[in-house]
This record gives structure tokens, sequence and C-alpha cells, in this order.
């Protein structure tokens, strides 16, 4: 269940592989869901769902933060150089920073004439209304291009992890994936890497 020295536990995997699924769906989602005519049965549909999961996902994004600093962090891996260890802590970081604050400029276009959030007509959240002049276009602008941020530097995360594991033959992307390894067999690794 728990993080070790050296691997994720089922938890810290589960969540992470949750995210990725809830913004590569939300973003294929948001894309076409806002080129759809007022006639296509989907309208009203299709951007309901987008911001209810985007709501549950808010909520799971804030147990996996909670979950986060109850664990050990590996991104201190010994076999990473200082600067891949470095680059990897900012942008693990930009990557939270730019979920909630995409979630938050929806809730800002959402709320803006007033009215709450459905979240499969299960509950409602409430709306705060508008704060600033514009606050549809100004959110709607904010959401999109920090959207499209957030994919690009994924897609630059998912690249970064199959170079650790092609190139650099490393375990990183096998501890994401839950693939255990012997410790002996990680520090013959991790050793053999420091001494290059
Ligand atoms: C939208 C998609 C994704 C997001 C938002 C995301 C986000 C994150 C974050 C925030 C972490 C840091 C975990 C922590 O210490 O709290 C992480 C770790 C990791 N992710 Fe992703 N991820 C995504 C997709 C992927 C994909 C597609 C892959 C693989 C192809 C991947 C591979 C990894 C690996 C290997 C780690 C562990 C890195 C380490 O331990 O240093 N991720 N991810
Ligand atoms: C990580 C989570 C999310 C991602 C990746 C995402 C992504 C997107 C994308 C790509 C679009 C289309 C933008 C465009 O091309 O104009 C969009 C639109 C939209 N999103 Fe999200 N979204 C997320 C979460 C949310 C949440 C939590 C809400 C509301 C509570 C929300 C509300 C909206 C609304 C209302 C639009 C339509 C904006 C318009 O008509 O211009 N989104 N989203």
């Amino acid at each position: 269940m728990n993080n070790t020295n050296v691997h994720y536990g089922y938890i810290s995997i589960c969540l992470h592989w949750l995210s990725a699924l809830c913004v590569f769906g939300l973003f294929s989602l948001g894309y076409y869901m806002v080129e759809l005519t007022y006639y296509h049965p989907y309208y009203k549909a299709a951007p309901e769902l987008h911001k209810s999961i985007g709501l549950v996902f808010f909520a799971v994004m804030v147990f996996r933060v909670f979950w986060r600093t109850q664990q050990i962090s590996l991104e201190h891996l010994f076999s990473h150089s200082k600067l891949e260890q470095k680059l990897g802590k900012i942008v693990h970081r930009v990557l939270y920073v730019l979920i909630f604050a995409i979630m938050f400029s929806g809730y800002l276009i959402s709320t803006a004439d007033d009215r709450g959030i459905e979240v499969f007509k299960l509950v409602t959240i409430p709306a705060i209304g508008a704060i600033i002049e514009n606050q549809e276009d100004i959110a709607g602008l904010v959401h999109q291009w920090l959207a499209y941020l957030l994919i690009s530097l994924s897609v630059l995360h998912a690249l970064a992890a199959l170079k650790h594991h092609i190139i650099d033959k490393d375990n990183t992307l096998n501890r994401i994936i839950g693939k255990r390894q012997k410790l002996q067999e990680y520090h013959a690794k991790t050793n053999k890497k420091t001494v290059h």
C-alpha cells in the first residue's frame, strides 16, 4: 500500500494512472465539445459530463496531494543525475499546479452566470458568481491555454519516462506501473550507474 525507498505503493500508482486518464480524457472531451453545434445531441450532455468528471477529479487530486504528504518521496532516484532529479521535481510540481489552475478556471467559466455546477445530477457545487468583468471569456482563455500547456508537459513527461526505460534501462517506469524489482538487483544496477 505505502511507498518504500524503492517502490511506489499501489495507492500512489492507482492515483497516478487515474490522474493521467482524467487529464487525457478531459482534454479530449473539452476539445471535442467546444466544436459542437446547438442541434448536436451532445451539445448539453458533453459539457455536463466534462464538468462532472472535472469536479470528481478535483476530489481525487486533493486526496492525491494529501496522500503524497504522508508518503516517502521517490524523486531522488540514485541512478538519475542531479539535473534530472531537479528537472523531474520541477515538472511534477508544475503538473500539480497546472491541474488545479485548470480546475479553478473551469469553475470560474461555469459559475460566471451565478449558476452552480451539478455533479452527475447528484450534488450541486454552489457558484460564487462573477468576480471580474468578462469572467466567462477570460477564464475560458486561461482554461484553454493552460490545458494545452498541461497536455504538452504531460507528453514531455511521458517521453522522459520512456527515455529512462528504453535508453537508460533504469527502474523509473517500472516502479510507476507496479513492476517490482528485487532489492539486490536494484542496488546492483544503481551502483553500476553511479560509478560511470
Ligand atoms: C496527463 C498525464 C500525466 C500526469 C498529469 C502525470 C503526473 C505525474 C506526477 C505529478 C508525478 C510525480 C508523482 C509524485 O511524486 O507525486 C508523476 C510520476 C511519474 N510519471 Fe506521470 N503523469 C502523467 C502521465 C504519465 C505517463 C503517460 C507516463 C509513462 C509513459 C508517466 C510516467 C511517470 C513516471 C515513470 C513517474 C515516476 C517518476 C519518478 O519517480 O521520478 N506519467 N507523474
Ligand atoms: C484537468 C482538468 C481539465 C482539463 C484538462 C480540461 C480541458 C478543457 C479543454 C481542452 C477545453 C476546450 C477549450 C477550448 O478549446 O476552447 C475545455 C473547455 C471547458 N471546460 Fe475544461 N478541463 C478540465 C477541467 C474542467 C473543470 C473542473 C471544469 C468546470 C468545473 C471545466 C469546465 C469547462 C468549460 C465550461 C469549458 C467550455 C469553455 C468554452 O466554452 O469556451 N473544465 N476544458
